[in-house]
């Protein structure tokens, strides 16, 4: 629910009559950029429609070009890897290291050929992938690193903000995010020649704010409106005050779970100075609660009034969102006799271990509350393991569900 700080920026854009991202910046997009780029350690930041474009828009930046491979981890939202082939390159998937989630560092360099161009990490859930080894790798191969930061709002790796690291980063303000607006993103990055070439292609070709590399490329509207850009600031504001009180409130769930059979913890990383938790994800060890399937779990613990999700992702290449047709996207086709299947060709087992039987999602806006609320979720999760023979046979709606993807599920 919006605050009083939000009603007074949305008022000001409507007395204002500039509604729209023209002139380019707006008032409220320009000022919140500047801000969001402090916070994040980088010296620019720009505004666009939606995480999505603001990946695309990063790639194109660096200059990734039909037929060019970008590196990505199988285990993520597919809206990272669907800028990719909007760009005509090709998605690599690459597994996932079990003690994050994030894309394996360990597992690049097997994935590289001469036509890899970037990498594409995902900080995702509550932890980052390894970005000293990520930019290692890029700099011995030449490769471009975009952050997808849609989870990552005010993460600090080592001191240094989320995106600020690689060539640029991408930001998603959708409902679901630390920070939202309803639909919108970001661009960060230290590098003016690539903020010039974000804005020109997010602003149908023109111009950039300062135009000093005089790049011009065919660009698109996706600009983000003022009413969207209103709302950000003040949560902005709120984000350091909130960041904190979500550590301490997972660093207490996670006392109270250490131990609990079944239960499993993500490793923590001390390199993580400031934790931008998305979710909390946990893992569930089905094996070790009598094989009761982790849609049980998940179903129990939504029915005990505890909100979480089992198959919250899925390995990209096996998502239904995911329905790759060569004939739209050539490039899987080019030097090849038959076209490159990008549902068949991959097999990630951590991937498919943490989508479809282990990892436990609960929202961002859990962690906002008190300590009772936080022993409330533990409350639940210890009741639920105690009696969960009770699931075994039981044929529930929300168990239903959550054996299908989100995409697929009854309403
Ligand atoms: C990891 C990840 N990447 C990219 C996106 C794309 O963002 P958007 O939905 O704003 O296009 C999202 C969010 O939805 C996401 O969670």
């Amino acid at each position: 629910m919006g605050s009083r700080e939000e009603m007074a920026a949305l008022k000001d854009v409507l007395t204002s009559s500039k509604w729209g991202g023209q002139p380019f910046p707006g008032k409220h997009a320009s000022s919140f950029a500047k801000k969001f780029a402090k916070t994040h350690t980088v010296k620019y930041a720009q505004c666009v429609n939606t995480g999505t474009v603001a990946i695309q828009a990063a790639l194109k930046a660096v200059g990734v070009l039909p037929g060019d491979e970008v590196i990505a981890p199988a285990y993520t939202w597919e809206g990272t890897v669907g800028p990719v082939l909007l760009l005509g390159a090709v998605p690599v998937f690459v597994d996932v290291d079990p003690d994050t989630y994030c894309l394996d560092a360990k597992l690049i360099e097997k994935a590289i050929t001469p036509k890899t161009k970037a990498i594409l990490p995902v900080h995702l859930g509550m932890r980052f992938a390894d970005m000293d080894e990520i930019l290692r790798i890029a700099a011995k191969h030449n490769l471009k690193v975009i952050e997808d930061c849609a989870h990552a709002h005010g993460g600090m790796w080592k001191g240094k903000g989320a995106g600020s690291m690689g060539d640029l980063g991408a930001f998603s303000f959708q409902s679901s995010k630390l920070i939202t607006c309803g639909e919108g993103g970001a661009v960060i990055t230290n590098n003016l020649e690539y903020m010039e070439k974000v804005q020109s292609y997010i602003n149908a070709g023109r111009a950039s704010v300062t135009d000093q590399f005089h790049h011009r490329i065919i660009g698109f509207n996706y600009r983000l409106g003022e009413f969207q850009a209103a709302v950000l600031g003040p949560q902005l504001d709120r984000l350091s005050k909130q960041s904190k009180l979500r550590d301490k409130n997972m660093a207490y769930l996670e006392k109270r779970l250490k131990g609990t059979p079944g239960i499993g913890l993500l490793k923590p990383d001390p390199r993580i100075t400031r934790l931008a938790p998305y979710g909390y994800v946990l893992k569930y060890y089905s094996e070790k609660v009598k094989d009761i399937p982790r849609a049980a779990f998940v179903a129990a613990l939504q029915l005990e009034g505890i909100p979480c999700d089992g198959l919250f992702y899925e390995p990209v290449y096996k998502s239904s969102l995911f329905p790759v047709n060569p004939a739209d996207f050539p490039a899987l086709s080019w030097g090849r006799e038959k076209p490159l299947d990008l549902r068949s060709m991959y097999s990630c087992p951590e991937s498919e271990k943490a989508a479809y039987s282990e990892a436990v999602w609960f929202m961002h806006q859990m962690f906002l509350g008190s300590k009772k609320d936080v022993d409330a979720i533990a409350d639940g999760i210890h009741k639920v393991l105690e009696n969960i023979e009770e699931v075994r046979t039981l044929d529930h709606k929300a168990i239903r569900n959550q054996r299908l993807s989100r995409a697929d599920r009854e309403s």
